[in-house]
């Protein structure tokens, strides 16, 4: 397995997807920069973080995902590593906010932005972008993140970080194959909000729900005024928070 480091790039994301076009990589080849010029998030924000201060990370997952309807699973299993290498550096009050942000209490700590290509004979190639905020000191104009350095008040090894969250992925990932229901279970009971009565948005209005859990295909179900539990796709529904 091999780890590509670079001093910059646009995005981790597609240097890797641009490397897996012109090349069979091996399983979670990993390439990490110190600064990305282009760094994206999900539903087509982008992912800002100071130069140097953050791990900037993309790990190429394969032979994992069997089946396009099982897809999420591959957002649990990450989620889950990342928050195994967070517990074992004490960061506290670890949740995951649907469908895979990393936040300690109610601040949002890493973004994990997946992207998959299914190949023609129907395997499929994941790209597994992770953006962990390590030791930024401040995030102006981004009231809802905060970094591994203001949690705990000292400074964190970035490669050190790196080669365990590279180490969990891979369990994770094997896990997988025999212990998806105990990892999904695990993701439910580790979702942010959970039980607790939120302000939603849609894309006609603000309501109150509360979250109940998670499906199989990743849809989040909110249980609404009237008792009756609605089901989201990401991009149809935003936790205000
Ligand atoms: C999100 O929460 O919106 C997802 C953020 C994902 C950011 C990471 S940083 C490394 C990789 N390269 C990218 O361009 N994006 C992901």
């Amino acid at each position: 397995m091999s780890v590509i480091k670079l001093n910059a790039i646009d995005s981790t994301n597609d240097f890797l997807k641009e490397m897996l076009r012109k090349s069979e990589l091996e399983n979670f080849t990993t390439v990490v920069t110190k600064c990305q010029t282009k760094g994206k998030g999900q539903m087509g924000s982008i992912w800002v973080s100071e130069d140097g201060k953050n791990l900037i990370m993309s790990a190429l997952v394969k032979n994992v995902l069997l089946d396009v309807n099982k897809i999420f699973y591959l957002n649990i299993a990450i989620s889950l590593a990342i928050v195994e290498v967070l517990n074992e550096y004490k960061i506290p009050k670890l949740t995951i906010k649907w469908p895979n942000d990393i936040m300690s209490d109610n601040k949002k700590i890493a973004g994990i932005l997946i992207e998959n290509i299914i190949k023609s004979d129907a395997k499929i190639e994941s790209v597994v972008g992770i953006g962990l905020n390590v030791n930024q000191n401040n995030f102006i104009d981004l009231p809802n993140a905060s970094s591994l350095l203001l949690l705990m008040n000292k400074e964190f090894d970035l490669n050190e970080l790196l080669e365990k969250i590279i180490h969990q992925i891979k369990i994770k990932c094997y896990l997988l194959e025999s212990s998806t229901d105990m990892m999904f279970e695990d993701y439910i009971s580790k979702l942010f909000k959970k039980e607790i009565p939120s302000l939603f948005e849609d894309k006609n209005h603000q309501f109150m729900g509360i979250i109940k859990g998670v499906t199989k295909d990743g849809k989040l179900q909110v249980m609404l005024e009237n008792d009756s539990i609605a089901c989201y796709f990401l991009k149809e529904i935003k936790m205000l928070y």
